[in-house]
């Protein structure tokens, strides 16, 4: 999946005839999971049409203020549109408008929505080869530079004139990968790894039953798509869960047993910075699994069990400098419980569910939450929706991590 999924991308077009190219910008905007609306200069509508890139953003294209035709139309607010954007590409970007972009000229909606704009801009200049080497034409770079605009250069290549020179719009494909690698590298976890365990496990009795418990595997993997949106790595060991990902950064190990889940833990554990073991693995397992189904008889069934082995406790005892994160699922005495976890199993955050909270758990979309640090500090969070829990725990581990 793209950095660029789900983001809210505006695209500005201007009267250039390399705006025919912006239909295919936005069909890549779109391939990559973005949401796309367009806003056009009345004169790039020469150059390509409005209905086209309506067809292929999926979204109205906005061109004016309002239209004078139609009397019920409703005001096109470049303020909202302008905070609706998650970043704002202008292209192609005429010398006009770039000139007029320094200037902080308003005189059309593209305009204004410019100065409205609180998100990263972007803008892929295209123009003739004397026009782009003009000494006026330079300032308006260097000054949109110095505003904090995203130049994405135009390349060399014959020009719509005839002549070859630098002026023509980067090609779409290159713009959209420019963005996905400006947005990439500003993401803040960037460069870190983390370890993830999500959902249950299953403990074989037979070759048709097993013991298992309620966890969705949620939380975790909310988690995992929360880290991945901050940029990190993720090492997601996922016992048996109808959750779906799909995150580059994502790397998803399916498992089905304690042991397996330990196994695939200590693989990754070395490497990553960060671990946070959110699964409900078995306490126990039969310590004789059938190799048939077993039949049913008159006398009560005896299955013995044998504990598993603890994987949080086991990466607690060889953690160097991961930040190491356990759960804890509480009935009774629930911060007395989840200290003795934090200090048995050498934590450095544990997160606290009491089954007394409604809304609380493993099984459900709702989470309720306490957060301890190894200094006993507690912190209390409302019940939330599992991937708003998500974002508070992480927010918690960098804050701890930056103090
Ligand atoms: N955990 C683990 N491996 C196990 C059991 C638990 O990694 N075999 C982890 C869970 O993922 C969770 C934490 O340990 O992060 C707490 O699990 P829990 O079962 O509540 O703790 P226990 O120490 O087993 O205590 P108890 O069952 O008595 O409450």
């Amino acid at each position: 999946m793209s950095v660029l999924s789900g983001k809210k991308v505006l695209i500005g077009i201007t009267a250039g005839i390399a705006a025919y190219k912006t239909a295919s910008l936005v069909r890549l905007f779109i391939k990559k999971g973005a949401e796309v609306q367009v806003i056009m200069t009345p004169a790039s509508k020469d150059f390509i049409t409005p209905l086209t890139l309506s067809t292929l953003s999926k979204n109205p294209v906005h061109s004016t203020f309002f239209n004078k035709e139609d009397e019920n139309e409703l005001w096109n607010n470049h303020v909202d549109l302008g905070l609706w954007a998650d970043l704002m590409l202008i292209a192609p970007a005429t010398a006009n408008t770039l000139s007029k972009m320094v200037q902080g000229t308003s005189d059309n909606l593209l305009l204004a929505t410019y100065l409205s704009a609180k998100c990263p801009v972007y803008f892929a200049p295209a123009m003739d080869l004397d026009m782009y080497q003009h000494p006026s034409t330079k300032n308006s770079l260097a000054s949109l530079k110095a505003y904090g605009n995203k130049l994405i250069p135009a390349t060399s290549g014959e020009l719509a004139s005839g002549l070859v020179g630098e002026g023509r719009m980067a090609e779409p494909e290159d713009i959209v990968n420019f963005i996905e690698k400006d947005v990439l590298s500003k993401l803040p976890l960037r460069g870190k790894k983390v370890l993830l365990t999500a959902g249950p496990t299953y403990e074989a009795i037979d070759p048709v039953r097993f013991i298992g418990n309620h966890s969705s595997g949620k939380m975790g993997f909310e988690l995992a798509k929360a880290f991945a949106n901050l940029g990190a790595e993720i090492f997601l060991v996922a016992g048996p869960s109808n959750e779906q990902v799909s995150n580059s950064f994502i790397h998803r190990i399916d498992v089905t047993t304690a042991e397996e889940m330990y196994t695939a833990c200590h693989e990754y554990f070395k490497k990553v910075d960060i671990a946070i073991l959110a699964a409900a693995v078995a306490d126990y397992r039969p310590k004789q699994v059938a190799n048939q189904k077993i039949k049913k008889k008159e006398s009560v069934l005896q299955i013995e069990l044998e504990p598993t082995r603890d994987i949080l406790a086991s990466l607690g005892k060889i953690k160097e400098q991961q930040f190491l994160v356990g759960f804890a699922l509480e009935t009774n005495d629930e911060i007395a419980n989840a200290i003795g976890k934090l200090q048995r199993k050498n934590l450095d955050l544990i997160v606290l569910n009491s089954l007394q909270d409604k809304g609380a758990g493993f099984a459900g979309a709702t989470n309720k939450i306490t957060l301890i640090d190894k200094n006993l500090n507690k912190i209390p969070f409302q019940l939330k929706s599992k991937a708003d829990v998500a974002i508070d725990i992480i927010n918690e581990i960098l804050n701890q991590l930056n103090a």
